[in-house]
């Protein structure tokens, strides 16, 4: 089986739970201090060896092709202002070697009609899977243990956390059991259950390498959760005819679809952030 080459990033969600602020913008273009979240996705996306970045996009999301396009005017202006050290900056935010795809998704009909709305840009390849809203930190970074791992069993893996269980009900839960050292089997998977209903509190983050497999079960699943045709749902049906791994990765998450996990992320960054870290670190120790 080949290598992961190409990574899908849904980012055509509606982002209602930052209104205002994503009602002209995309949530996936808010910045952590001064990068916008895509960023920090594709990056990681990048550290894993992906070289082809799909963003699945809808309704307001221009910015963010032009976010990862040449940026004419302001190049000039900044050579014009003699800002070389900003040029470099604004010129090489990917490298020379990344292609950037736009796929329009007309409607959002769930994060499973995002990810099949890539599949002829995909084709017969494994791929990963991002959700730019779960802002990982991890060394290696997380993309690139999940490719890793992916490299070694040959099959789709899942990053996973605990939860608790009193937070079932934002997730994808697995039912599993143990192969390895952060590794495990997956035998079932249930979108967003209540907590009492939860088979464990093992929860799916954004982070997904799928076998081409999945299309022909995205492309049969009827919508369940939320009436929105569910990845989760995709891959519960996957599992009956191949091995689905979830791996437990090694980092830090920030939940950055929520206020509290975005400020979270927001304080981290700030206090460690190489121009700003120390004097914020000060102001907060003096608050
Ligand atoms: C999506 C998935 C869910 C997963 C979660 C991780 O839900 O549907 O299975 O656990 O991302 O962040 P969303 O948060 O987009 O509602």
């Amino acid at each position: 089986m080949k290598k992961v080459k190409k990574a899908v990033f849904p980012v055509a969600g509606l982002g209602t739970r930052f209104l205002p602020a994503t009602k002209a913008s995309p949530k996936e273009m808010m910045p952590i201090v001064d990068k916008p979240l895509i960023q920090y996705a594709v990056e990681e996306a990048v550290a894993a060896g992906i070289s082809d970045m799909i963003f699945v996009t809808g309704r307001t999301k221009r910015s963010i092709e032009d976010h990862f396009d040449k940026a004419y005017e302001l190049e000039s202006e900044l050579a014009l202002r003699n800002k070389a050290e900003m040029l470099e900056f604004v010129r090489n935010l990917l490298p020379r070697n990344i292609n950037c795809i736009y796929i329009r998704q007309s409607e959002a009909l769930g994060l499973g009609h995002a990810v099949l709305c890539a599949k002829p840009v995909i084709g017969d390849e494994p791929f990963a899977v991002l959700l730019a809203d779960d802002l990982l930190v991890g060394e290696p970074p997380v993309m690139r243990q999940m490719t890793d791992t992916f490299d070694y069993y040959r099959c789709s893996v899942l990053g996973v956390l605990d939860v608790p269980r009193i937070e079932t009900g934002s997730y994808g839960i697995v039912r599993s059991s143990k192969v390895a050292e952060r590794v495990e089997r997956i035998e079932g998977i249930v979108e967003k259950p209540k907590p009492d209903d939860a088979p464990s509190t093992l929860g799916v983050v954004g982070r997904y390498i799928l076998t081409p497999r999945i299309f022909h079960h995205l492309e049969n699943v009827t919508p369940g959760s939320g009436g929105e045709i569910q990845l989760t749902d995709a891959i519960a049906s996957l599992i009956l005819e191949e091995q689905v791994l979830a791996y437990r990765y090694v980092g830090d998450r920030y939940d950055c679809g929520s206020k509290l996990g975005y400020l979270q992320a927001t304080v981290e960054f700030g206090r460690r952030h190489p121009e700003v870290g120390a004097a914020f670190s000060d102001y907060l120790a003096k608050l």
